[in-house]
C-alpha cells in the first residue's frame, strides 16, 4: 500500500512538474522573444505618448494582437494586472518534492556511486542540499556585485565556479546524479530570480505607484537582467532534466567537461536563436554551434578517462556498465516503477507472468539480460529490450547485481 501510494505521488509531481515547466518556459520565452522584437517609438515624434515604450503586433487566432509595453502611470493603474510567478513556484515546489521521492529516497543511496567514494547516503543528501543552498549565495552574490557591471566577467566567473562545483560533486555523485544536481542549483536559482528579484522589485514600483510616486524604470531593469539570466538557463536545465535518458552521457568519463560543453552550446543556440531578426547567419550560427558540440563531446567520449578502470572491482566495473547499458534509465534504485527493482534480487524468489515462480540465481539471471523475453516477471510488460555485451561485460553485470 506504502509503495502505491508512493508511485501514485511520484506519477502526480513528475506530471505537475513538467506540465508547470512547459507553461513557464513557454511563457520565459515568449516574454523575452516580445521584448526583443518590440519596435520603440521614434525619436523625435512629437505625437507619440510619452508612456509608451515599443509595440508589437502578433497574429494569432484569427485576429492581431497589438501589444503596447508602456510607463504605468500612477492615476491610471490597468486592472485587472496579471502578474507572472505561479508556474515558476509551481515548478519549483513539484520539483523538490521528486528529488525528495527520487534521489533522497533509501537515505540518499540513489545519489551514490561506491566505485567512486565511500560518503554515506545522509551525507550525499548534506551535499546537495548544501549545494543547492551554496550556488544560490554564490550565483546571488557575483551579481549583486560590482562586477555585474562586467558582465562578460561576471559570466566567467560564475561558469568557472559552476564547473567546479562539477568536478566535486562527480568525486561523490553518480553521474545522473551530476547532472540532476547541476540541474537543480540552477533551476533553483532561477525561481529564487523570481522570487526574490523579479515579484519583489515589480512590488517595489508597484507600491510607489500605490503611493502616487512615478514609474521608476530602475527596478524593472534588475528584474529584466535576472529574467534573462533565466531566458538563457532554461535549455540547459531541461537538458540536465532529462539527462537520464541519455545515458552515454552520464556514464561518461569526462563528465564535467561534457557538461560544460552542454551548457555553453545550449546558452550559444538560444542567443543565436534571439538574434533571428537582426542576424541573417543565424541559423548556419546554430548548426556551427552544434556540430562544434557534437565534435567535443565525441572527443570527450574517446578520450582515454584519467582514472582508468584499472583496480576496480568486478562488481565496480558492473555497476558502471549498468549505467553505461542504459540498464539505470529503468532499474532505477529503489524504484520498481518502470521495471522490477534489482536491489537484492540475487537469490531472490521471482514471480513470473506465467504464474511459476523461479530463484533468482546467476543462470535467472544470466538468461534475464541475456533473453528478456524468456521470462518475464509478474506485473511487468515483456519491454526490456535485448542488449549485445561482451561475454566479460555480463560477467561484470552479473556480479553487481550480487552485490546490490
Ligand atoms: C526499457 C527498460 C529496460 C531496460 C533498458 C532494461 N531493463 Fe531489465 N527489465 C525491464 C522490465 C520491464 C523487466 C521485467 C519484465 C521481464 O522480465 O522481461 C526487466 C527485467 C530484468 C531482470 C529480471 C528481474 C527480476 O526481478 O527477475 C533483470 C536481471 C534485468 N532486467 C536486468 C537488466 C540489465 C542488466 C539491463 C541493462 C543491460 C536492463 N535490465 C535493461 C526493463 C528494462
Amino acid at each position: 500500500m506504502e509503495s502505491e501510494i508512493a508511485s501514485w505521488f511520484s506519477v502526480i509531481f513528475r506530471f505537475v512538474h513538467v506540465l508547470a515547466s512547459i507553461m513557464w518556459i513557454g511563457n520565459s520565452i515568449l516574454f523575452t522573444w516580445m521584448e526583443l522584437n518590440l519596435i520603440a517609438p521614434k525619436a523625435g515624434d512629437e505625437n507619440t505618448d510619452k508612456d509608451l515604450l515599443g509595440h508589437l503586433d502578433m497574429l494569432h487566432g484569427g485576429g492581431v494582437f497589438h501589444l503596447q509595453k508602456r510607463v504605468i502611470n500612477p492615476g491610471a493603474i490597468p486592472s485587472p494586472l496579471h502578474w507572472f510567478m505561479w508556474q515558476s513556484y509551481t515548478t519549483w515546489i513539484t520539483g523538490t518534492l521528486l528529488l525528495i521521492s527520487v534521489f533522497y529516497i533509501n537515505g540518499g543511496a540513489p545519489l551514490l556511486d561506491s566505485s567512486k567514494s565511500a560518503l554515506t547516503g545522509w551525507g550525499a543528501i548534506g551535499m546537495s542540499v548544501g549545494g543547492i543552498i551554496a550556488w544560490w549565495l554564490v550565483y546571488d552574490t557575483i551579481w549583486r556585485s560590482k562586477l555585474k557591471e562586467v558582465p562578460a566577467l561576471a559570466v566567467l566567473l560564475t561558469f568557472a565556479l559552476l564547473m567546479t562545483a562539477t568536478v566535486y560533486l562527480n568525486q561523490y555523485f553518480n553521474g545522473r546524479a551530476v547532472f540532476l544536481q547541476v540541474g537543480v542549483m540552477l533551476g533553483t536559482s532561477m525561481t529564487a530570480n523570481v522570487f526574490v528579484h523579479i515579484i519583489r522589485n515589480q512590488k517595489k514600483f508597484m507600491a510607489a505607484l500605490l503611493a502616487g510616486k512615478p514609474h521608476d524604470l530602475k527596478y524593472g531593469k534588475q528584474a529584466k537582467t535576472r529574467s534573462m539570466h533565466n531566458h538563457y538557463m532554461t535549455f540547459p536545465v531541461l537538458f540536465m532534466m532529462l539527462s537520464a535518458h541519455f545515458p552515454q552521457l552520464i556514464s561518461a568519463d569526462w563528465l564535467s567537461p561534457i557538461l560544460g560543453v552542454i551548457i555553453v552550446s545550449l546558452m550559444l543556440v538560444k542567443f543565436f536563436m534571439n538574434s533571428r531578426y537582426y542576424f541573417s547567419g543565424w541559423l548556419v550560427s546554430i548548426f556551427i554551434v552544434f556540430l562544434i558540440a557534437v565534435g567535443l563531446i565525441k572527443v570527450l567520449l574517446i578520450m582515454p578517462a584519467s582514472t582508468s578502470d584499472v583496480g576496480l572491482t568486478d562488481a565496480q566495473k558492473g555497476s558502471k556498465l549498468f549505467v553505461a547499458q542504459g540498464c539505470a534509465v529503468c532499474h532505477q534504485v529503489g524504484s520498481s516503477q518502470l521495471a522490477p527493482n534489482l536491489d537484492k534480487i540475487y537469490n531472490s524468489t521471482v514471480q513470473l507472468a506465467d504464474g511459476g515462480k523461479v530463484v533468482a540465481d546467476e543462470a535467472y539471471l544470466r538468461e534475464s539480460i541475456e533473453r528478456p523475453q524468456a521470462k518475464v516477471v509478474k506485473g511487468y510488460p515483456a519491454s526490456m529490450p535485448p542488449v549485445s555485451l561482451t561475454k566479460e561485460q555480463l560477467d561484470y553485470l552479473i556480479a553487481y547485481l550480487k552485490t546490490r
